[in-house]
């Protein structure tokens, strides 16, 4: 793909406060592009990060910064009649398994009721390219390893997972109805520099520094397939710019390696210098023992080839986390 100069190009990135969508808007506006970045800035983890994060974006002149919730329809139609976007990252989103146990509405709310306004005016407008964040979650606890998208995917075991692959069939409808070219991506466990708090790294990382335990969930008996932010934004901007995709497509983006938790544990431990205590806890409801991406679709349609190890990713979180808490290095 290479680095197409994207001068004159409109794109709005939905979340671009967030972990990802941060990353995803920052790659976009390197190579010349305009982003109008949305976001509604929620209390679900702290608020003063995405701000940051926001504050980052704006010192780029390319950077529209809007401060709007997916659900309100009025202020959406007007994003489209007044900037225009042809391509559209969609990853706004109420994310993370657990928290959809305790808070089933605000899934509904930003996962399904936002899904499906975004996708209306994507439509309306004939927007050339409507990407969207599905996850990994989709595949549910299938035995089946590597997780691959010609699996069948009609068993999720949270709500998070439901409302994902609600969206998948929701875009289904809208290309085969309206022609409108869809992509959804499965990302599995993104991690790195300007990460997400709710997420095992941060967790740990943080729970370590201050001397208190780490939540082992499955006794430890746990393997995710690991995905550095920058392979991740990669496969995400692939999603945006590859010509000749079919109208509607899911790709797996992941790492190709289910990592053991507990070489995470021992990774962050030396890093950190900082011994883990480790609480052992049961699987909790919703969450899946392991996952593994079967790239191959994205290696051959997108030419996805992520090539960050945990081995590197880790310090250079690491080395983010400290600088941005103030921490001596
Ligand atoms: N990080 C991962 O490992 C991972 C894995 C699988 C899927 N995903 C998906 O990727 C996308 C991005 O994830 P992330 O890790 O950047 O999460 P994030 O929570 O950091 O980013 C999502 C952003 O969307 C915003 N948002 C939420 N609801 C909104 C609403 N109703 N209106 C406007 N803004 C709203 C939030 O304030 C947040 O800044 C999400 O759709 C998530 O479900 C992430």
């Amino acid at each position: 793909m290479g680095d197409k100069d994207l001068t004159g190009l409109t794109f709005l990135v939905t979340g671009s406060a967030g972990f990802i969508g941060f990353h995803v808007s920052q790659a976009l506006l390197a190579r010349g592009a305009t982003v109008v970045g949305l976001d509604n800035y929620n209390d679900y983890y702290s608020p003063a990060l995405k701000r940051d994060r926001d504050r980052e974006l704006r010192r780029h002149p390319g950077f529209v910064s809007l401060e709007l919730d997916l659900v309100d329809r009025g202020g959406l139609e007007a994003l489209f009649r007044e900037y225009r976007p042809r391509k559209i990252c969609h990853l706004a989103a109420q994310a993370g398994v657990r928290y959809s146990l305790l808070n089933p509405f605000a899934y509904q709310e930003a996962n399904l009721e936002g899904f499906l306004n975004l996708i209306e005016l994507a439509r309306r407008h004939e927007v050339e390219r409507f990407v969207y964040a599905s996850s990994s979650s989709v595949y549910g606890g299938l035995a089946e390893l590597p997780f691959a998208e010609s699996q069948r995917v009609d068993t999720p075991i949270s709500l998070y997972a439901a409302t994902k692959r609600a969206n998948e069939l929701m875009a289904h409808a809208y290309t085969h109805l309206y022609g409108l070219p869809t992509v959804g991506l499965r990302l599995f466990t993104v991690y790195g520099p300007w990460g997400r708090p709710d997420m095992a790294m941060w967790l740990f990382t943080a729970a370590m520094l201050a001397g208190q335990p780490i939540k082992v969930f499955n006794y430890g008996r746990m393997e995710r397939d690991f995905t550095y932010i920058e392979d991740a934004v990669a496969g995400i901007v692939a999603a945006l710019l590859t010509e000749g995709l079919a109208p509607y497509e899911i790709f797996n983006l992941g790492n190709h390696r289910a990592e053991p938790l507990t070489k995470v544990i021992r990774l962050l431990e030396e890093h950190l210098g900082v011994t883990a205590r480790q609480e052992l806890l049961p699987l909790q409801p919703g969450d899946v023992p392991a996952t593994f991406a079967d790239i191959s679709l994205a290696q051959s349609k997108l030419g996805f080839y992520p090539r960050t190890p945990i081995e590197e990713g880790i310090p250079r979180f690491i080395a983010w986390y400290r600088r941005y808490h103030g921490l001596e290095g």
